[in-house]
This record gives C-alpha cells, sequence and structure tokens, in this order.
C-alpha cells in the first residue's frame, strides 16, 4: 500500500449487528464473525494502523459502550467522547476520540462548536485533527465523505478502504468531480470480518 501507519484516523463504521450483517451481504461476502468479533477486529486494526495518532470513532449510542469495550482491550485511551446527533430527528449518537497506549492531553476536551449537527461535527473534528503533514485514513470509507473531508481540510494524504464496490465508485467519481485524477486498483482482503 506504499504506507504503514496513520497520524489520524476518523471511521463511521457499522453502528449494529443489522447494519453490519447488510454492509456485508451488500459487499457479496460470507459473514464468519458476529458483530462482537467484527468490533474486535476493527479496534486491533485501529491499534496496528494508528498506534502513535488520534483516532475518532462515530457510533450510535446504543452499542457504543460496545465499542469503547473493545477499543479499552486494545489499550485505547478515550481523551473525549463527544455527543452528536445525525439525521432530520436528530437521533443522538457519540464520537469516541482517543489514542492507543499514550497520553495526548492535546486532543482532552476537543469539542465543536454547540449547535453542529451530524456530517458538520464529522467536519470540524477532521480539521481540527489535519495538518499537512497528516496521513489519514478510514477503514470504513463508504463514499470516501471522511478522507474528502480531510482532503478538503488540508491533509498531506488520505487514505480509504472499503468492502462495497458501488460505495467507492461513488466516492472515486466525487473526487474526480473535485479535479482529481482518480485510478483504481484491487487489494487482498484485510481480514476485518
Ligand atoms: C456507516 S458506513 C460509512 C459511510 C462513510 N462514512 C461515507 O462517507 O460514505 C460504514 C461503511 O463501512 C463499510 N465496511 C468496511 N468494512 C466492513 C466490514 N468488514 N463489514 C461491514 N461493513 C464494512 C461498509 O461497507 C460501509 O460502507
Amino acid at each position: 500500500m506504499g504506507w504503514r501507519c496513520a497520524d489520524v484516523i476518523y471511521t463511521d463504521p457499522p453502528w449494529n449487528p443489522t447494519v453490519f450483517a447488510s454492509f456485508y451481504a451488500y459487499a457479496g461476502g460470507t459473514q464468519t464473525t458476529d458483530f462482537t468479533a467484527y468490533l474486535s477486529n476493527l479496534a486491533r486494526l485501529l491499534r496496528n494502523v494508528c498506534p502513535r495518532g488520534t483516532v475518532a470513532v462515530d457510533f450510535g449510542n446504543p452499542y457504543f459502550p460496545a465499542m469503547v469495550s473493545a477499543l479499552q482491550e486494545f489499550d485505547g485511551a478515550t481523551y473525549h467522547t463527544i455527543a452528536g446527533s445525525y439525521g432530520a430527528k436528530m437521533t443522538p449518537m457519540s464520537t469516541w476520540v482517543g489514542t492507543f497506549g499514550r497520553v495526548n492531553p492535546a486532543i482532552d476536551g476537543l469539542q465543536p462548536p454547540a449547535g453542529l449537527h451530524g456530517f458538520r461535527i464529522s467536519d470540524w473534528v477532521v480539521g481540527s485533527l489535519v495538518t499537512p503533514k497528516t496521513r489519514f485514513y478510514d477503514p470504513c470509507a463508504g463514499a470516501l465523505g471522511f478522507p474528502i473531508l480531510a482532503i478538503k481540510a488540508g491533509t498531506g494524504v488520505a487514505f480509504g478502504s472499503e468492502i462495497i464496490p458501488q460505495k467507492l465508485a461513488t466516492g472515486l467519481a466525487k473526487l474526480a468531480r473535485l479535479g482529481f485524477n482518480v485510478s483504481r486498483c484491487e487489494l487482498p482482503q484485510t481480514g476485518l470480518r
């Protein structure tokens, strides 16, 4: 892939077993793990890819404690939990912001201005974390919403991975509309199941 470590991860993984299974089916995969094992695999991936940087994980509140437990099993230290909301009904959600195995008081108290909602919160957090030297990564990149936020915020490099080819194609089309020269290669499965 040409890189090993990310400095900043911002990601929005599947938030519950139903959504997890539906993404998997959409991708044409055969589900071999349950949601709990998936969260653990995801937390391990985040720790391995971003051992010294800052990680932010969006999650729906019902399973947020399960995600946090998985992160803590891999030495994830929470610096901040941002309370947010999404959708027309302003459904509550949370964003875990932390590091693995070390302290970073610089991100303690990271708090978007009052009144932000949904994607605008992500935009604010990504913009607060990236610099021109940042290697940004989203392992659940979907249509590349967060990598594109990071690019617009001035990150040095943005990586994303996504298991549903159609979603990735939508993201690549967005990048092309933004003026990027887009090409595509297929990578072996990461074992994130
Ligand atoms: C809630 S969506 C994220 C949407 C994204 N932020 C965007 O801007 O489009 C979660 C994404 O994680 C992806 N994903 C990555 N790895 C997965 C896995 N092992 N199982 C299920 N979904 C996975 C899904 O396909 C889905 O696109």
